[in-house]
């Protein structure tokens, strides 16, 4: 089978290094990758929001399959032309990204078929949005509606926070996406990562982890697109997975179905594990950065089946098989981020991959010949072992054989499941 992936990430390199070892592939595409995933597949210089050169493409080259990585070209429609010409696609139509692209349409489908979820109210006025947190008091969270890298959400500690929030999100912080705003009830519990496929109407259940989305050590600082995970989440016990998906999940897939915007592709879901049990915090319709590198290097199975038969509705038919042992993986990203950092500065070398660690590049390039960072969040450094605690151990080891001046990580990726395992 003639693939193509599509993105530049972490999450795609990791995706790209698992597609290489399936024995179904003749050859591997990426538009547009990165250095790391030129090491597994072969780059196309395409724009991805050309939806028809993609297509195009396809086409040209015997590709009959398409795995989309990042949401914003699933929510622009790129599957839903794919689909459109027979190419099988990995990741949902338009209308069904809407799961992502808007929190107001997801915390719709929750109320409509009974998924536990922080109570919510939707706003396109500041007054209104102002008087019901007035009337609902603090902590309580204020979300712009769509897409906004990860920096639409405020978790307000303080009345005055949240207002302040609102008068973001209306005064245009957030462009377009918070032209609406939700206000949701805040939920205090442990969060966690769970990621499932669907084929629009059979799951199947993959694995979970856990993120660091805060940039510094303890968690204290500004929000990021995440600065390192581990899978699994310890809080993630079989019981709470089974309630996760009989509650949760099982409920989506099929209102979305009733609905006539079936869900194909991986749903992300944002947990938090409060003293009633998993509730749903968001969902996201494509797997997390970095949580996609640590459930990679867990998949014992081949990827490329399970991800075809979310396309062509043949679930039911495939398993996931996955390694007991945890994985961790450190974010190493450019000084500042995630506020404004230097660009091209140079990454003198990097640590061999072995059978139980791998360096998967997010926002790298080559510049005549050497490689250089160009992004916020840059490498991913990534390791298995028997324990988290050793897991840790062995990624820092390889964090310290990096060398690049202009990068920084935090110190303490997986504390709390280190915490639990020395308890
Ligand atoms: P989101 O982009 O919706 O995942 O939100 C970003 C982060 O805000 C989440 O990972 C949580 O840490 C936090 N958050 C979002 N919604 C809530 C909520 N209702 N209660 C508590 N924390 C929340
Ligand atoms: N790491 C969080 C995300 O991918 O949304």
């Amino acid at each position: 089978m003639k693939v193509l992936l599509i993105g530049s990430g972490g999450r795609e390199h990791a995706l790209a290094w698992k597609l290489a070892q399936s024995p179904l592939l003749t050859t591997l595409y990426a538009a547009p990758g990165n250095p790391g995933i030129a090491e597994c597949a072969t780059l196309v210089a395409l724009d991805i929001e050309d939806h028809e050169a993609v297509a195009a493409f396809c086409a040209d080259n015997g590709v009959s399959f398409v795995v989309v990585g990042p949401e914003a070209p699933l929510v622009a429609g790129l599957a839903d032309v794919l689909r459109a010409k027979g190419i099988d696609v990995f990741g949902p139509s338009a209308a069904a990204a809407q799961l992502e692209g808007s929190k107001g349409f997801t915390k719709d489908l929750c109320a409509k078929y009974d998924i536990p979820t922080g109570a919510y109210q939707r706003f396109t006025d500041a007054a209104a949005a102002k008087a019901y947190v007035n009337e609902q008091g603090a902590p309580i969270v204020i979300k712009a509606d769509g897409l906004a890298a990860g920096k639409g959400v405020t978790v307000a500690m303080t009345l005055d926070e949240a207002l302040a929030a609102i008068d973001d999100c209306f005064d245009g912080a957030f462009g377009a996406a918070g032209a609406e705003v939700v206000v949701e009830a805040f939920l205090d519990g442990e969060e966690a990562s769970f990621f499932c496929l669907c084929d629009g109407v059979n799951a199947l259940p993959l694995a979970s982890a856990q993120d660091h989305k805060r940039v510094g050590d303890g968690d204290t600082g500004p929000n990021t697109g995440g600065m390192g995970a581990y899978s699994p989440a310890p809080v993630m016990t079989p019981d709470m997975v089974e309630r996760t998906m009989r509650e949760i999940i099982e409920p989506t897939i099929r209102g979305m179905a009733a609905d006539g915007h079936a869900f194909q592709g991986v749903l992300f879901a944002g947990l938090m594990i409060t003293a009633k049990g998993p509730e749903l915090i968001e969902y996201n319709v494509r797997f997390g950065d970095p949580e996609c590198q640590v459930l990679m290097m867990r998949l014992d199975s081949d990827l490329l089946p399970i991800l075809h038969a979310s396309a062509v509705g043949r679930l039911d038919k495939v398993t996931a098989e996955w390694r007991d042992a945890p994985a961790l993986t450190v974010v190493m990203a450019s000084k500042g981020y995630p506020g404004a950092y230097e660009k091209n500065t140079p990454i003198l070398s990097l640590p061999a991959d072995d059978a139980t660690t791998k360096v998967f590049h997010a926002g790298t390039a080559l510049k005549d010949g050497h490689l250089v960072a160009t992004g916020g969040r840059v490498l991913n450094v990534t390791a298995v072992a028997p324990s988290v605690a050793e897991a840790q151990k062995a990624a820092y080891a390889a964090v310290d054989a990096v060398t690049w001046d202009n990068g920084f990580c935090r110190r303490d990726i997986g504390w709390r499941a280190v915490a639990r395992e020395q308890a």
